[in-house]
């Protein structure tokens, strides 16, 4: 029996792969011991499509060999002998898919290699609500009410025992129900390094743009901070 031609291919197409991201990483081995170079995967991406023309062409460029081929396509797909493969290479490509799926979108728990910006630098101005605050010249205007200052502040407590204790703590100091589960810790704002040290509208930004406001170097830390500015 002579080896269908479709079979070849693919495992031609396999056998190019696993050379570009374990072979090339290899050389790279022997020629400086100890290293393992990582192939970035655009490049891989962009060897594969060429692999894959140089394939099909190879595929077409026959008459009999296209015959042959096509053949073994329409007896994959049609006969009733093939459902066993048929159904076999439907689910696994099915899995393989659910599985890509599944990993692209799974949140990464482990501490990534980047050191994290606690305090980024923040934009110069932001917009909420479609609302643009400027950070260089936004004051607290409940700081100035001197008159209802406490009353103000009592409101503020409130605010953060309905909202934000389960997550920084009833002592503020971090350790909420939640905290566990999140990495990053929720900030402790008993620490001298947080609250008491950064201005007012650092804040404001802070709390209303969230976690998903953080700028690129504080980001890779996926922080569970909601974006306040959409609840309250
Ligand atoms: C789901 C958990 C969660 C809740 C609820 C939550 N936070 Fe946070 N918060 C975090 C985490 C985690 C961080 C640290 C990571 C970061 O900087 O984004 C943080 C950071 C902060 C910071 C930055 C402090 C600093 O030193 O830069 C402020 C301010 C803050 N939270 C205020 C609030 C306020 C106010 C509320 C309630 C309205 C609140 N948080 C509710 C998880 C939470």
């Amino acid at each position: 029996m002579r080896v269908p031609q479709t079979i070849c291919l693919l495992v031609g197409t396999a056998i190019s792969y696993a050379l570009i991201v374990v072979g090339i990483p290899a050389l790279g081995a022997l020629m400086r011991p100890g290293t393992w170079p990582v192939v970035p995967a655009h490049l891989v991406g962009l060897y594969m499509f060429f692999i894959v023309i140089v394939i099909l062409l190879y595929a077409a460029g026959d008459d009999e060999r296209w015959k042959r081929i096509r053949n073994e396509i329409q007896f994959f797909f049609g006969a009733q002998k093939a459902w066993l493969a048929r159904s076999a290479v439907i689910a696994t490509i099915s899995l393989a898919g659910g599985y890509l799926a599944y990993a692209a979108a799974r949140s990464d728990l482990d501490t990534p290699p980047e050191l994290r910006a606690i305090h980024p630098a923040p934009p110069s101005s932001f917009s909420v609500g479609g609302k643009m605050y400027n950070l260089l010249t936004l004051e607290n205007p409940l700081r100035a009410d001197k008159k209802n200052f406490a009353r103000n502040v009592r409101a503020g407590a409130e605010i953060f025992f309905k909202n934000c204790v389960f997550c920084h703590g009833d002592k503020l100091d971090g350790r909420g129900h939640y905290a566990d589960a999140f990495h990053p810790l929720p900030a402790n704002f008993r620490d001298i390094g947080t609250i008491a040290q950064l201005q007012e509208s650092y804040l404001f930004w802070r709390i209303a743009t969230g976690g998903p406001g953080l700028p690129r170097e504080a980001a890779p830390w996926a922080s569970s901070m909601p974006v306040w500015h959409r609840f309250m």
